[in-house]
């Protein structure tokens, strides 16, 4: 049985000292508390120590949202896996849209990313989707398939187990507009299969499939209630430690 991976991408907000005052409420609000599921908060690299030296607890972990695909060296600006492991990160985010749109990354540059992070022992949390007009097309499972074609010709099974995959489709990030229960599912069945096809079956029923896309209280039940829906991988929401919350306490309902 897989368990609920409930996952926050703050992307570029909260600074340190508003990170450690979200990161405060969060630990404040769980500590003494038995988790089933992980929550998981993916701050700015400049927020992860910030955020990482204020929670204490078991199923909370602090990951980061991008990661250079280089070891180390005269790379100005990047961050590597080893930098993010030494300051507590347990996960990093791999190809989110807004890396794809806005910094021109290919889905080959964001597998080798996502070996990177698997061969460092990191988790990659590699993100997936389409945007509306593929959506109107019925274009969507080829654009999933496509992006996620170099990732399985590049990861060899044995570090794929690691992996968790987010189905974020574009239409649905920071809109409002959420994809319904069916198309998520659809989606993630769908996802599930291409693993099962490339990897085999028991990595596609191990792997965590986390649905992103405007994820909040209000819809969080009906997504997570879905059997290949594993989780969140959640924006705007999770900024407010309360919204963030509420979406881990409905995941540990459905355990
Ligand atoms: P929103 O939850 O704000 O739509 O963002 C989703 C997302 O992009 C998470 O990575």
């Amino acid at each position: 049985m897989r368990s609920f991976l409930i996952a926050g991408n703050w992307k570029m907000n909260a600074s340190p000292s508003e990170g450690v005052e979200k990161a405060r409420i969060i630990q404040q609000k769980l500590s003494g508390k038995n988790l089933h599921n992980t929550l998981l908060i993916c701050p700015s690299f400049i927020t992860i120590p910030a955020v990482q030296g204020e929670l204490h607890h078991a199923s909370v972990k602090v990951g980061a949202q991008n990661v250079s695909e280089q070891e180390d060296g005269a790379y100005t600006g990047e961050v590597s896996t080893g930098m993010l492991k030494d300051a507590g990160c347990k996960y990093v985010i791999t190809g989110h849209s807004e890396r794809r749109e806005y910094y021109h990354e290919t889905s080959e540059l964001i597998a080798r990313k996502t070996k990177k992070v698997l061969e460092s022992g990191l988790k990659p949390i590699l993100c997936v989707g389409e945007k509306l007009e593929s959506r109107k097309a019925g274009d969507q499972e080829k654009i999933v398939a496509d992006q996620l074609k170099p990732v399985f010709d590049t990861i060899p099974s044995h570090l794929a187990r690691n992996m968790v995959i987010a189905y974020e489709p574009v239409w649905a990030i920071g809109t409002g507009e959420t994809a319904t229960p069916e198309q998520a599912q659809e989606m993630h069945a769908s996802i599930r299969k291409m693993i099962s096809d490339s990897w085999g079956d028991e990595i596609a029923t191990s792997i965590q499939i986390l649905y992103g896309g405007s994820m909040k209280p209000a819809n969080a039940e009906e997504l997570l209630s879905q059997p290949d829906v594993d989780g969140g991988l959640i924006g705007g929401a999770s900024l407010q430690p309360e919204s963030f919350l509420e979406i881990l306490e409905i995941a540990e309902s459905l355990v």
